[in-house]
């Protein structure tokens, strides 16, 4: 069957219920919106990482498409759900102060397959993560709209998949390498961007503090895993990794994980 990819109108903005809107994901919707808009960014410089692969190019630049589009959905509903919201004027304070390596001309993961298996975890850890958003919202546009972005995410890291397993070919990178760039990449969730997306969503009138907004937004964004979410994605990592995802070390990841948000999220939970 033929991928059609969907637009903002497929989705039924009239069926928005505000009454069901959940003001803490509403937050991190709005940083996910951000740096999923940001996409045109990544489009530009993995082009330049791959400079001499039209191919790679090409698929690259419809994979920038889809993600700026969920960048557009989620700014949407996140402004039908708090209309005082300005995603225009939140994008603007998210770019002055994030910017990608947009002059880098080799992958900032050493190797082309580097990069590759860095984009497989990110799309599943985002696949993962938009699957148990929208199991966890009671407002219905917004599960839609998570279910949508959840599918694109599962395709996007078929297509870098597939790229990785050409490259590795002729890098021939080992095994090792592969999985601490994998783990290495699944750290990184708590880095700079999610966190200043969070705070230029957010903290209108505050000031930076890397540490306090990256906490701020992890708390929240753990809270709504539950093993089935993190399964796959440990599965799918482990493969992306070249490691065996129905191994011992698999299911002993899968606890660690959840066992591991679990303790992210419990934070919130207390001062709540
Ligand atoms: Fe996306
Ligand atoms: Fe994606």
């Amino acid at each position: 069957m033929a991928y059609e990819h969907w637009s903002l109108d497929d989705i039924d903005w009239a069926a928005f219920e505000p009454a069901k809107v959940d003001p803490e994901i509403l937050k991190i919707i709005k940083a996910a919106s951000m740096v999923e808009y940001n996409g045109a960014d990544y489009a530009i410089y993995l082009c330049n990482v791959f400079p001499d692969d039209p191919e790679f190019q090409d698929a690259v630049n419809l994979w920038a498409e889809e993600e700026i589009q969920h960048g557009a959905a989620l700014a949407r509903w996140a402004e039908l759900a708090d209309p005082s919201f300005d995603f225009k004027s939140s994008f603007k304070r998210f770019t002055d102060g994030y910017s990608l390596p947009l002059d880098a001309s080799t992958s900032v993961r050493g190797t082309r397959s580097g990069e590759l298996v860095a984009r497989c975890i990110v799309e599943v850890g985002t696949s993962s993560y938009y699957t148990a958003l929208g199991d966890a919202s009671e407002e219905p546009v917004l599960t839609k709209i998570c279910r949508l972005i959840a599918a694109d995410e599962l395709r996007h890291y078929k297509l870098f998949y597939t790229h990785l397993k050409r490259y590795l070919e002729s890098e021939k990178i080992g095994k090792v390498k592969r999985a601490l760039i994998a783990l290495g990449r699944i750290t990184e969730t708590e880095d700079d961007e999610l966190a200043y997306a969070y705070f230029a969503a957010n903290g209108e009138g505050e000031v930076y503090n890397r540490k306090r907004w990256s906490k701020a937004y992890i708390q929240r964004a753990a809270g709504y895993y539950r093993p089935k979410h993190l399964n796959l994605g440990v599965a799918m990592t482990f493969k992306a990794a070249g490691l065996n995802p129905q191994g011992r070390l698999a299911s002993w990841a899968c606890r660690a994980g959840y066992w591991a948000v679990q303790r992210k999220a419990k934070g919130l939970k207390e001062a709540a």
